[in-house]
């Protein structure tokens, strides 16, 4: 028999489950750049899927925001740290506001080929460079991969003199900026979203990038020549905010980083397919020649491009480039 006071408890209970139901859930804003079929633009969407499916699914949304609809790179870190965005992946081109130690893997003809970059992102000292923006509230929580950079423009670029004259967009580095100057050309630094149609302008002559961007972005059909160069990296940082992060509740932290590193493995896994079909997809469009270096005229890029090592060291700390540079044996 119902008592008043087991009816009272009873509606209580009832008060209580509704308001746990009606909490809000936690929505985790993942901003960035790319298209959606690009190593981070899948790597995102597997998160996406992986949060759903697991036990907080009903307490964790996750938002995609591809193509800089929500914020370019430029601004999408100080967004992050006034709690507008909660997930980010820029390249390790655009943190040099926040650290020179990552301006490591843009130092040109560094990185023999990806194995050498993943051996170096899970060194010691891979490792540490990824807390290396604790102390502006960003925690690093893994690299992801694009690939290797080749670079594209309106002439063919055989020897760095091509280059000299041009003017190419880069990401927000000074290395970069060193890079191109080494070979007499002209860096500017913009975002990802003018590209297309800065080149479809004339505005600037060629850019850096991924056969997955060059492809996704649609610059091959504005650029009719693309050297592989192979010349640097492109790779990510997953970041989000120490506060975020850390102020997740004790329970679902564990189940979004397990969620987390799932994603950027899968990421990592397809990234080298990705790119070779983009590069497949661009030669059938025979909208661009892809010009493959003879091992003298790469020679001759590396001999120019190289001094910017030096220039960077004491920024970076040589101990740091020398532990890059062990991981291509
Ligand atoms: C670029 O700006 O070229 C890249 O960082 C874009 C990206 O995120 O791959």
């Amino acid at each position: 028999t119902l008592t008043l006071a087991s009816l009272a408890s009873l509606a209580a209970g009832i008060m209580l489950a509704g308001s746990a139901f009606a909490a809000d859930p936690i929505t985790i804003k993942f901003s960035h750049v790319v298209a959606e079929n690009t190593p981070k633009g899948q790597m995102a969407e597997k998160f996406k899927e992986l949060v759903e499916k697991s036990s907080v699914g009903d307490q964790v949304e996750v938002e995609i925001y591809p193509n800089s609809q929500l914020y370019g790179d430029d601004q999408v870190l100080e967004a992050m740290l006034l709690g507008d965005v909660q997930l980010a992946a820029p390249a390790l081109s655009k943190f040099q506001k926040y650290t020179d130690q990552l301006q490591v893997f843009d130092l040109p003809f560094l990185f023999e080929d990806m194995a050498a970059v993943e051996r170096f992102q899970n060194s010691a000292t891979g490792k540490q460079l990824l807390t290396s923006l604790q102390d502006k509230g960003l925690v690093g929580l893994g690299y992801l991969h694009n690939g290797m950079k080749q670079l594209s423009a309106s002439e063919p670029l055989r020897v760095p003199e091509d280059a000299a004259g041009k003017k190419f967009r880069i990401m927000t580095s000074d290395v970069l900026d060193a890079q191109f100057e080494a070979v007499d050309a002209a860096p500017l630094k913009k975002p990802f979203s003018e590209v297309f149609i800065l080149l479809q302008t004339g505005a600037i002559d060629g850019q850096e990038n991924t056969y997955s961007n060059i492809y996704s972005q649609k610059f091959y059909e504005v650029q009719p020549y693309i050297t592989e160069s192979n010349h640097g990296l492109l790779d990510y940082m997953v970041v989000s905010s120490a506060r975020f992060w850390n102020g997740l509740p004790d329970d679902v932290r564990p189940v979004v980083e397990e969620a987390l590193q799932k994603a950027i493995a899968y990421g990592n896994a397809i990234s080298a397919q990705e790119n070779k079909e983009a590069k497949q997809a661009i030669v059938d469009s025979g909208k661009s020649e892809i010009i493959e270096l003879t091992p003298e005229q790469r020679q001759q890029w590396v001999d120019a491009m190289k001094p910017v090592w030096k220039e960077f060291a004491d920024e970076i700390g040589q101990d740091v480039i020398d532990a890059a540079q062990a991981a291509n044996k």
